[in-house]
């Protein structure tokens, strides 16, 4: 969607100067991959790994820099143009494509497919991109996905009330925004066009698709602190204060057959 495509390519302008970034400890090498993932694909060297909705490639990076042939995929003309530049000047051996993700068809299979945080509201054809999923996935190959619950997305954060139904339509939900979560201060309006999807529909895009269920995790906090009212826990995740207890995140782990 247009309109979606020119609020990324705004957000991907300053995202790369924000706090929640890092760019600094990660031009200096840290890691941007949170700890679930790095669990779930422990091994990752020699392997290639296909990175759905890249934003400007800080996984996509981190994931190379632990051995893996990576290649990053999305659809804001700014967000990839980023990715090459911090590629070239970190000197990793990635690849960045733009291409809507509902879109690709790369004609080659990878090991792993990876994407996470923030992906799955953006689009409006779970299906479709169950079927993309499964069509870059060798067969052996694992997709894992962590991503924000969509449970938590019933609630109102500056409330703590139960506000949006858990069900909701095909038509996507739209809605004003200042700024973006990794700065609300940036304070220009835009309007972005998000779906919310039942994990019952995320699961079955896949499933439909072919690809095994090999664990489906939920967890009580988030790695970032993009929601409002959130605190820091002692472990370094973050929790909405009203909505303790509440599911934040859930990880699935599927294999394509063979
Ligand atoms: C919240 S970010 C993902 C953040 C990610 N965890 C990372 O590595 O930084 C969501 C990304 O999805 C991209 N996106 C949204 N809709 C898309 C689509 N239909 N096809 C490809 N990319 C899309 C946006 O441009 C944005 O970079």
């Amino acid at each position: 969607m247009k309109a979606n495509r020119e609020l990324w390519d705004a957000w991907a302008s300053f995202h790369p100067q924000t706090e929640m970034y890092r760019m600094e400890a990660f031009r200096n090498g840290a890691s941007s991959l949170m700890p679930l993932e790095l669990q779930a694909l422990s091994r990752v060297e020699g392997k290639s790994l296909l990175h759905l909705q890249c934003h400007f490639g800080q996984d996509t990076i981190s994931w190379s820099r632990l051995g893996a042939l990576a290649t990053g995929v999305d659809f804001s003309g700014k967000a990839i143009s980023t990715a090459r530049t911090l590629a070239t000047t970190l000197n990793a051996d990635t690849d960045f494509i733009q291409s809507d993700v509902l879109n690709l068809d790369l004609g080659k299979c990878f090991d792993i497919v990876f994407t996470s945080y923030g992906v799955l509201a953006w689009l409006p054809d779970l299906r479709r991109w169950g079927a993309v999923v499964a069509q870059h996935l060798k067969p052996g190959g694992v997709f894992f996905i962590a991503e924000f619950h969509p449970v938590l997305m019933m609630f109102d954060f500056g409330t703590g009330k139960c506000a949006y139904s858990y069900f909701k339509s095909s038509d996507p939900y739209e809605e004003s925004v200042e700024g973006s979560y990794a700065n609300p201060e940036e304070g220009t309006a835009r309007t972005e066009y998000t779906w919310s999807y039942s994990l019952s529909e995320v699961i079955s895009a896949l499933t439909e698709q072919g690809l095994v269920l090999e664990s489906f995790e939920e967890y009580p906090y988030a790695p970032y602190n993009c929601f409002p009212n959130m605190k820091q826990r002692t472990d370094g995740m973050y929790e909405s204060v009203l909505l303790a207890g509440a599911p934040h995140l859930f990880t699935l782990k599927m294999r394509k057959p063979g």
